[in-house]
């Protein structure tokens, strides 16, 4: 029943994004049955193909890309696949579009629904959306909604103006922005940990919790991305978009209902409740880093100024550290630390709730407190829950030791979490746009954001902190959790070797 008949349209179809996520996602939901017969994919860029081409194209990038092996299935996947080229800034291109999807609409019966993605330099997000609507593309009687890859802006005045101009075309029903964590399966597993056990949300508050941490690290460097990662740096690269995605999913009440809108609602509040910082207090509370050369699984990488196409004594972040607080009733003075970077130790993405001690420490080895009880939800690699208790360990010694209980979702061999994007297309073809950004939560994200960067561009003369390459940050980092009483939590692991 949640076959598609869909014409998709996606711009930006010899990209990167394209090759290594779009196309293999597309092709599981060929396998799933979720596409059929009743779809065709027109790929759109500056460049000549014909369309056997570019079919081979897709075949091939969906292999390199993903475990597919079946010639005959993806002969036939691909064979839906049509191309075509356009200058975007003209309108004249839009007809050629217009008369090639009218063809397949007839011949693959999609009963003129349509998906128009976005995967392509931003400079054309605005302009793409007022053609296809000038042009009469959108007039065909079935749906029609436009996926927005990130960056959505470059801050809130850039978003607003982009908006508008998208929202002259689109409702905002029909608008779909991407955020590709919330298509990760340990993201939308938190709302499930947190409402579905009441073991966790009776204590989910400030009576019990003593911080959250969420951290997001990767071991990649810039790789040959500089020309885009030079204007936007870690704080708009991650922390604008999936750090405060995750922060809205771990703050928010309960929603109503478990509908698109009710859980947005929730998540808006939250940044509605975030604190501002003036600028004095935004540099002691948010540490910015850039990687110095280091040592990552033993060969030397070199530092962020020696990457290409990076500006001699740039000062572009590539790491963030941040203590934020949620002021309201719930989170009333509980710390939520997040830190995100390149070229850090282990790329692991994981959030960390730290409980409360009890009020007396009976249990003290060499007059130090026992562990604090931790649940940690492990978003990537590993998918998962684990819990740390303290227990007596077996014999007689009345010691503690802390033990994990721990549930791994991904940890055998024979399961295969389906990708963020297949989820997020499939989503978005279904109408569903519950794992989507709105309009306000980009808009408030962006207005937080923006007292960051403001902040720092006016200390230009000051460098980021530097951490060698291979190590989990500046030790700026370290300290910002250190004058609380905390110290982070390394990422860990759920498979037992
Ligand atoms: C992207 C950023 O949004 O997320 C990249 O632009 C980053 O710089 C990536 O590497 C991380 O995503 P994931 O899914 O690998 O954690």
């Amino acid at each position: 029943e949640n076959t598609i008949n869909a014409s998709i349209v996606l711009f930006g179809a010899t990209g990167d994004l394209a090759h290594r996520k779009l196309f293999p996602a597309l092709f599981q939901l060929y396998q799933k049955g979720q596409l059929q017969e009743n779809f065709a994919v027109v790929g759109v860029s500056r460049k000549d193909f014909a369309h056997e081409e570019f079919q081979k194209i897709v075949a091939e990038a969906v292999e390199t890309h993903s475990e597919a092996d079946d010639h005959d299935a993806l002969k036939s996947f691909s064979s839906h696949f049509y191309y075509l080229k356009m200058d975007v800034t003209d309108f004249k291109s839009y007809h050629d579009l217009e008369n090639l999807l009218n063809q397949l609409d007839r011949d693959y019966h999609t009963g003129g629904n349509r998906m128009y993605y976005l995967a392509m330099a931003p400079q054309f997000f605005g302009t793409i959306p007022g053609f296809l609507k000038s042009e009469g593309i959108t007039d065909t009687p079935g749906w029609h909604r436009i996926v927005i890859e990130k960056p959505f802006g470059r801050n809130l005045e850039t978003a607003t103006e982009l908006n508008e101009k998208i929202q002259e075309s689109f409702d905002e029903d029909d608008i779909y922005r991407i955020d590709h964590y919330l298509g990760k399966e340990m993201v939308q597993n938190i709302q499930v940990i947190r409402f579905g056990n009441a073991i966790f949300e009776s204590i989910w508050n400030n009576k019990y919790i003593d911080s959250v941490q969420i951290t997001s690290s990767e071991t990649l460097g810039v790789e040959d991305r500089a020309a885009y990662y030079e204007k936007s740096g870690a704080l708009l690269d991650m922390v604008q978009n999936h750090m405060l995605q995750m922060l809205m999913l771990v703050a928010m009440e309960p929603p109503g209902k478990l509908d698109t809108k009710h859980i947005r609602d929730e998540k808006v509040k939250v940044l509605r409740s975030l604190r501002f910082y003036n600028e004095e207090e935004i540099h002691e509370n948010v540490v910015r880093g850039q990687y110095a050369e280091g040592s990552l699984n033993g060969s030397s990488v070199p530092g962020y100024l020696d990457e290409e196409n990076v500006a001699a004594g740039s000062k572009t972040e590539t790491f963030v550290a941040a203590k934020l607080f949620i002021d309201n009733f719930r989170w009333d003075g509980v710390p939520f630390y997040i830190r995100t970077g390149k070229r850090m130790k282990t790329k692991s993405t994981e959030i960390v709730i730290q409980f409360k001690q009890g009020p007396m420490a009976l249990y003290r080895a060499n007059n130090v407190k026992h562990p604090p009880n931790l649940l940690r939800i492990h978003i990537q690699p590993d998918e998962g829950l684990s819990l740390s208790l303290n227990a007596k360990p077996h014999g007689d010694n009345m010691n503690l030791l802390p033990i994990d209980m721990s549930f791994c979702n991904n940890c055998q061999n024979e399961v295969n979490s389906p990708e963020a994007y297949e989820k997020l297309i499939s989503d978005s073809l279904l109408g569903n746009a519950t794992y989507f950004t709105r309009w306000d939560e980009v808009a408030l994200s962006w207005e937080f954001i923006d007292s960051i960067s403001n902040a720092w561009s006016k200390e230009n003369q000051v460098s980021p902190a530097r951490y060698p390459s291979g190590s989990m940050g500046p030790k700026e980092a370290d300290e910002l959790l250190e004058k609380d009483g905390f110290t982070w939590w390394d990422p860990s692991n759920l498979r037992r070797s």
